[in-house]
């Protein structure tokens, strides 16, 4: 990969150094384009002409979100972001009372507030697989857990709380041999490692625009296997798929679309679509061995520094590093890398709450995520501070 290229392509990359693709990554210049050039074309012929006479760019945008999940084009909806995909399916399987959604450690907030939900509303049960002791997901747990009333596994594939990796085709297998419905939230798993939904073998899959697919605020997308279509009752409905006839009739579409709204910005579906294609060109394979390589590096330099402590669990690791420098709070620590222009996060239990509980960081840890776009030398920078702050 010409990174030199890609840094061009990349204006942010001039003005930070930035750690914190798993929050909101950097756009390249080529989607800003898009979308600044649509945005000025609509103010002159308008919302509707403008939809019209770009339609066909517009339905790209479906080919290219399948292309790299390797599904079809139309098991892709547009939605607002991850955690709206991800409820369009939790609300939308018709849960029985006592019913069963087995889940993992790692789950994002979001989602496990509407497991809660769902216990409190509908009576389903929830069971959690609590990791090995190494922090790899424990798939024989898994396996003895299944009983006839699960009705879903739904499984987190990155958490946003550490690099660990889900074995989501392990995970994905075992599923398919029990008929049960299964969901992985690829929120941080799609744009930045390879996802492809046959190997995988989920129903369902929930991505946003904004973190790794380096896509704008506002987008993501759901997937829905065609063969799953039938077990999911849509909550509300839309004109996209939702056809209103007299005498109080709906003719309803059963397709993945049927989850999305007709209005939304096209000017930003178009640049989330040209985020996908510019991913595309490079090729999911070569970014993600530069993620390995260069966390790899990260939590080597980070693990040479006394005070510091590299906190991520598990085999299987990727762009999200997560560490603490002994006796200082990690949002202090976020605070100085920033006033050097080294852009990190911290990572905290309102979002990740069994994870860091279980893993005993209640006070979070600071999150350097990367992406292909950084640099050895970037990473060194933010170790040099490290070892100063
Ligand atoms: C693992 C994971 N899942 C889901 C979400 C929710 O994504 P969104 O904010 O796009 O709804 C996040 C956001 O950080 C996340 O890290």
């Amino acid at each position: 990969m010409n990174i030199q290229k890609i840094r061009k392509d990349t204006p942010g990359t001039n003005h930070i150094k930035h750690f914190n693709n798993a929050g909101c990554s950097l756009a390249v210049q080529s989607q800003i384009d898009i979308i600044t050039n649509y945005l000025q074309e609509e103010a002159i012929v308008g919302g509707y002409l403008m939809q019209a006479k770009h339609q066909n760019e517009i339905n790209q945008f479906y080919q290219r979100a399948a292309q790299l999940i390797n599904a079809k084009p139309d098991e892709i909806a547009i939605t607002g972001n991850a955690s709206e995909a991800f409820n369009h399916v939790l609300y939308g399987i018709p849960f029985e009372k006592g019913e069963v959604i087995i889940t993992s450690e790692i789950e994002y907030s979001n989602n496990f507030v509407n497991y809660i939900n769902l216990k409190n509303t509908k009576g389903i049960e929830i069971e959690m697989i609590r990791n090995l002791p190494n922090g790899d997901f424990d798939l024989e747990a898994l396996k003895k857990a299944i009983h006839p009333k699960v009705k879903l596994i739904a499984i987190t594939h990155v958490p946003t709380s550490s690099g660990v990796v889900a074995p989501v085709k392990a995970i994905g297998e075992i599923a398919k041999a029990h008929n049960i419905l299964y969901l992985v939230d690829s929120c941080q798993s799609i744009g930045q490692l390879p996802f492809d939904v046959e190997e995988i073998g989920c129903d369902f899959a929930s991505a946003t625009g904004r973190k790794y697919l380096r896509g704008p605020r506002g987008l993501g997308f759901l997937y829905v296997r065609n063969s799953a279509l039938s077990q999911l009752v849509p909550k509300s409905l839309d004109n996209v798929t939702a056809h209103w006839k007299l005498d109080e009739k709906v003719d309803l579409d059963i397709k993945t679309k049927m989850f999305e709204h007709w209005e939304k910005s096209y000017a930003m579906v178009l640049g989330f679509s040209e985020a996908i294609r510019y991913l595309l060109d490079l090729g999911i394979e070569n970014t993600w061995n530069r993620i390995v390589e260069l966390s790899s590096y990260a939590r080597e330099q980070l693990n040479s520094i006394p005070e510091v402590t590299v906190h991520d669990p598990g085999t299987n690791k990727c762009g999200i590093v997560t560490f603490n420098k002994k006796d200082v709070d990690p949002l202090t620590i976020q605070k100085y890398l920033m006033e050097k222009k080294i852009n990190t996060s911290a990572t905290l239990p309102f979002s990740s709450m069994t994870d860091l509980h279980h893993r005993g960081l209640e006070n979070g840890a600071v999150r350097a995520s990367i992406h292909y776009f950084n640099t050895r030398e970037e990473i060194d920078a933010l170790v040099e501070a490290i070892k100063e702050a």
